[in-house]
């Protein structure tokens, strides 16, 4: 194990048992060690473990000032205010922690990985079969990608699962129709684009839904359909697959296009729990959690009433013996806690779904399928609005296609790349423009807290100043181009050089990488490591604007510039894989 402990961390140490030491009921108490402007670090814990001990806070802080051992790593302990510490860390401190991260062999600078790692089944990027997909769709799988690089890379043992809507009465009319119409997914050639996939599906729903509404024997006929498909009929079902397979053709090249990987076997939509159905009913109801009410299984809750202040139920079967989306994933839960044996479930799904969730979570816990060893988070995601902070919508009032929107991306961030570009070909031009501008899309959408709505403005999306994207991969770029400039000189850790300020406080922010990641990665929030990465682009800027690199004093001094240039690009580099966004070598 390569795993490096960070200043932060290291700090953090002494000064618990420094604490301790002075104050024997602190042991275990938490310094609060904090980055500060005036040193390092400053600790804030003392104040209130004083006033607990009914202590001079200023007289604990300076007992705990003479325990802290100092040369080494601490450079400077002192007491200010009424009783912070502010410390500062040596130079060389921060170089040889830098170096200890390049040299890690796993390639991981140094991050740790989870001793006991628990197992993750998330939920994401779960389109609707025989649909065009939306912009909420796209958060889902953006913001569920970015959570699965980052507890994978933490060590967590994650588990896949698109829930698709692959299942439901509006089968009933479509196979219906084909059935009728038998060449209308016929393929001429054996490939198809997923732009064709989607207009064959589009065509073809438009004209079963015309000929439901207008024809009331077809409108019989295709009722008929769908208690044929929940019975299994074979020709019904291969009618039904001929649908997914379809739409998955359309799903994958839209995945593809996002520079995201899905994988088939992790697609277990809807219909994967239909053997599932009766069984998770049956053992709801024979424990009490549901009950029979007009011929419907419900399940009540005391704290969720309708408008109207009667209670809103849970509705596992319908009376006419139908199941529906709740008891799917009532079933989906038992799967993942019994058969996947997940710790955590987790759910990347429009916040505007919170109540159902709250109420299959509730009844799974009633059942006893979740409990204090096994929960199940809703990581629930704003609306998309337009610039005009009105839900996204075209002029004409319909939901945007995704693919349009991801293919007016690419073509401004070409632009944008066309632009700056000096010696790159058209082919790169393409290749980066489409790196770029999937990058915006996903950075636009990462780098707010999930929770939040926000609005999709391509412009601000591809500007190359402020929190974009195409800022990370500009910085990137500058640093790989300082690197290849270097030639022969290597870059190397020289400890015993003294530092810029501005080469401190980046160092000590690529050191810092391992909190960065573990903070998002527990709380599920992509936005902290965007945050981290643009903090780090910017204090590389700066320390960049104040210290030559290739030009510096001495050989040493180039070489460890050169140094600290190559474990920032690394940190960049990983931090934005953690997002899903590349960062070409060159832009
Ligand atoms: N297919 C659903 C939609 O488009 C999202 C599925 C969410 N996941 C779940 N287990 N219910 O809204």
């Amino acid at each position: 194990m390569a795993s490096v402990t960070s200043l932060t961390a290291h700090v953090n140490q002494r000064l618990a048992s420094a604490l301790s030491a002075a104050l024997p009921e602190a042991a275990d108490s938490d310094p609060l060690l904090r980055r500060s402007d005036r040193a390092d670090f400053q600790a804030n814990g003392i104040l209130a473990l004083a006033k607990k001990a009914k202590a001079n806070p200023r007289e604990l802080a300076t007992q705990v000032v003479s325990q802290v051992v100092t040369g080494d790593v601490i450079k400077d302990i002192e007491v200010s205010g009424p009783g912070f510490l502010n410390i500062t860390v040596t130079d060389r401190a921060i170089t040889e922690n830098l170096a200890a991260r390049a040299a890690d062999t796993d390639g991981r600078l140094g991050v740790p990985q989870a001793e006991t790692p628990g197992t993750t089944v998330i939920d994401y990027a779960q389109p609707n079969v025989a649909k065009e997909m939306h912009v909420g769709h796209l958060r889902s799988a953006v913001i569920g990608d970015s959570v699965v690089q980052l507890l994978e890379f933490t060590g967590e043992t994650v588990v896949r699962r698109h829930h698709i809507g692959d299942w439901g009465t509006q089968f009933g009319m479509l196979i219906q129709y084909l059935d009728e119409h038998p060449h209308e997914l016929d393929h001429k050639e054996s490939e198809v684009s997923g732009e064709e996939a989607m207009s064959n599906l589009d065509r073809l729903y438009k004209a079963a839904r015309k000929l439901f509404d207008s024809d009331e024997e077809f409108k019989t006929r295709a009722r008929r359909r769908v208690v044929d498909l929940q019975a299994g009929d074979p020709h019904t079902l291969a009618m039904w697959q001929k649908f997914v397979d379809e739409s998955k053709i359309y799903f994958f090249s839209v995945f593809e296009k996002l520079d995201m990987e899905i994988r088939d076997p992790d697609i277990v939509g809807e219909s994967g729990y239909n053997d599932m159905l009766a069984e998770t009913c049956r053992l709801l109801e024979e424990s009490g959690v549901a009950v029979r009410s007009e011929g419907a299984l419900c399940v009540f809750f005391d704290d969720i009433k309708g408008p109207d202040g009667n209670p809103v139920p849970l509705i596992v079967q319908k009376s006419d013996g139908g199941y529906g989306y709740a008891a799917t994933d009532l079933s989906a839960i038992r799967d993942r806690v019994f058969n996947l044996k997940a710790n955590t479930l987790l759910y990347v799904v429009d916040a505007r779904q919170s109540l159902h969730f709250r109420m299959v979570f509730e009844t799974a816990r009633r059942a006893g399928w979740l409990n204090d060893d096994v929960k199940a988070v809703q990581l629930a995601f704003g609306t998309v609005l337009g610039k005009d902070g009105k839900p996204f919508k075209t002029r004409e009032g319909e939901t945007v296609r995704l693919v349009d929107l991801l293919d007016e991306a690419i073509d401004r961030a070409s632009a944008v790349v066309r632009e700056k570009a000096q010696d790159l070909s058209e082919e790169e031009i393409a290749e980066r423009g489409a790196q770029v501008g999937i990058g915006a899309v996903k950075y636009a959408d990462l780098s707010t807290s999930a929770n939040r709505d926000y609005k999709f403005d391509l412009d601000q999306m591809v500007s190359l100043n402020g929190d974009t994207s195409v800022y990370l991969q500009y910085a990137y770029a500058r640093i790989r181009s300082i690197l290849r400039k270097a030639g022969d000189v290597r870059p190397a850790a020289h400890p015993e050089l003294e530092l810029h300020a501005a080469e401190r406080a980046l160092g000590l922010h690529v050191d810092a990488f391992a909190e960065a990641v573990a903070e998002a990665a527990t709380e599920y929030a992509p936005h902290k490591m965007a945050a981290y990465l643009y903090q780090l682009a910017s204090l590389y800027t700066s320390f960049y604007d104040k210290c030559p690199v290739l030009k510096a004093e001495t050989p040493e001094q180039v070489e460890n510039r050169l140094f600290l240039c190559e474990v920032t690009a690394r940190t960049l580099h990983q931090g934005m894989a953690l997002l899903g966004i590349r960062t070409p070598e060159r832009l």
